[in-house]
């Protein structure tokens, strides 16, 4: 009977394990802290722990960069991403989670992306912006709302999202958090018609049924 007992307890166990590592997306840290070892070789899904006796506080600070407004003209769509990940403050590694700031100019957008790692939790600290996402197929639905300063939107992980700053005279700001030490950015764009070396326009005219003349301005 105690033998029995206990294979089904350790069958628990194992199930338990199981359906927490199917769910799961970022695994729950085993110790206190894993602060990446940067310099590592070793390649592991993350990074290794450095050596926690070596570990100090500043592994887990990002001195005063937040507050700085980033230049959005740089570029022609008009925002500036401020990713703070585990590249940044190495003791995020295996946390499962980050920060950004984006800042708008007039008009800016933050074009159509996904994090294929992280959802993501918006809000406003400055100016109107208009956001939205959009749900898998077969629906592709539209979820989307004007956003004053203050309010918070949420970006599932995975879908694709943007934000658009309506106002022509004033710049915007916003800062998220997301739910991965590293979430990763794919811009819908650049990833269809950017990427090195390009996707054949025979492909995409295909894909996007329409005239490769098209395609190729596109990717130009
Ligand atoms: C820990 O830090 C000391 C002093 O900076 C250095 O000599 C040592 O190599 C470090 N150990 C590891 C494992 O990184
Ligand atoms: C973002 O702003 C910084 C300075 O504020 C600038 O160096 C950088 O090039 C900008 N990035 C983009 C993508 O425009």
């Amino acid at each position: 009977m105690a033998c029995s007992s206990s294979f089904l307890h350790l069958l628990a166990a194992l199930l338990a394990l199981a359906s927490w590592q199917a769910i799961a997306s970022v695994p729950s840290p085993l110790q206190d802290f894993c602060v990446a070892d940067l310099n590592s070789p070793v390649r592991v899904n993350g990074f290794v722990c450095k050596d926690p006796t070596n570990v100090t506080a500043d592994d887990f600070f990002k001195a005063a960069m937040l507050d700085k407004p980033r230049d959005t003209m740089a570029n022609k769509v008009g925002s500036n991403v401020t990713l703070i990940n585990v590249m940044e403050i190495p003791g995020l590694n295996t946390l499962g989670i980050s920060i950004v700031r984006v800042d708008y100019a007039p008009l800016g957008l933050n074009p159509p992306h996904t994090h294929p790692r992280a959802t993501e939790i918006f809000t406003v600290v400055e100016g109107t912006l208009y956001a939205g996402f959009v749900t898998s197929n077969p629906d592709n639905k539209l979820f989307s709302k004007m956003l004053n300063k203050g309010d918070v939107f949420v970006f599932p992980k995975g879908l694709i999202h943007f934000q658009f700053n309506l106002n022509p005279h004033k710049p915007a700001v916003a800062i998220s958090s997301l739910s991965g030490q590293n979430p990763g950015i794919i811009t819908i764009a650049n990833a269809a018609f950017k990427s090195k070396p390009p996707i054949s326009d025979d492909i995409l005219a295909n894909a996007f049924q329409v005239d490769k003349k098209i395609i190729d301005m596109l990717q130009a």
